[in-house]
């Protein structure tokens, strides 16, 4: 899948769509996306939360560079960073201190217009807790950001049914999310998160709730849609099994990195792992 044919066919969507100058917005990132072979990119970011008079360091001066395509797991304990990092990279939260580069463009110099079309077009959001709208069917939920992109209704409800074709849906169309299972239901939001075809999926501890054979599932459907599509995967999660599909696999303590490693590298820690 090409990157540069997406950014370019949903042209005249944004045109309609966007508060400030889309064409502007996306231009932007088409100039980026000539230039570059890296899709993400972190310096020395930092992240305090201010609670009454103390300070948390959420993240204590990242530095990551995350190519285009890679599987990237960020590994690491509750309380280390990771959602704090996912939201920082996603667009979803302003660091501290620091700069987080998408396609070599500064996200901190995006103006709101452009930072809604980061949102909506180049990343797609897979969470923990599913966060698909409950009283949607599936296929609703996955045409909203098509719709939102400005994608004409009856493409979007196409596309939408073959998106959930695809994640293994195909009977569930116009089920709600209480009809669903959990599995079924993060498979609505992993659908939803392709919908745009994004260049970057961002997913937070997608299977934490799910058990572990559908965990499974989840994780190498990922897999496919970052194989097939060449689309970054940055994924956060204790699941030791996502290590085996990972390019590489980053491990967080306490705001840092702790360790970053390629998979062929950690094969053998993995294996012990399972033993255990
Ligand atoms: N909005 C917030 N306000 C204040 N402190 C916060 C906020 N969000 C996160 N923190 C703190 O920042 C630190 C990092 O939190 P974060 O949610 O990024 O961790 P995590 O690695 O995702 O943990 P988990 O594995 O439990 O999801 C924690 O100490 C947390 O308490
Ligand atoms: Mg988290």
């Amino acid at each position: 899948m090409d990157r540069f044919e997406n950014a370019a066919d949903g042209g005249d969507a944004r045109r309609e769509m966007s508060p400030s100058d889309p064409a502007a917005s996306a231009a932007v990132f088409l100039e980026g996306d000539a230039r570059a072979d890296t899709t993400v990119m972190t310096r020395e970011v930092v992240m305090e939360y201010r609670m009454g008079m103390a300070v948390i360091r959420a993240l204590d001066g990242i530095d990551l560079t995350i190519p285009t395509g890679e599987y990237l797991s960020i590994m690491g304990p509750s309380g280390s960073g990771k959602t704090t990092l996912f939201n920082v990279i996603g667009g979803l939260a302003k660091p501290t201190a620091g700069s987080v580069f998408i396609d070599e463009i500064d996200v901190a110099q995006l103006d709101a217009g452009e930072l809604a079309w980061l949102r909506c077009r180049k990343i797609g959001y897979i969470f923990q807790s599913y966060n698909i709208v409950k009283v949607m069917t599936a296929l609703e939920n996955v045409t909203l950001p098509m719709l939102f992109a400005g994608v004409p209704p009856d493409e979007a409800r196409d596309r939408g049914a073959d998106i959930l074709r695809r994640v293994g849906l195909a009977d569930r169309l116009l089920h709600t999310p209480r009809e669903l299972s959990g599995g079924q239901q993060q498979r609505v939001a992993i659908a939803r998160a392709f919908a745009n075809r994004p260049a970057i999926i961002l997913a937070d501890e997608p299977t934490a709730n799910l058990d572990l054979r559908t965990g499974e599932e989840i994780i190498h459907l990922m897999k496919e849609m970052n194989r097939e599509q060449g689309v970054t995967v940055i994924c956060s999660t204790h699941d030791h099994k996502m290590l085996d599909i990972s390019d590489r696999i980053v491990w967080m303590k306490d705001g840092r990195i702790d360790k970053l490693a390629r998979r062929e590298d950690v094969a053998i820690e993995v294996s012990h792992m399972a033993e255990k």
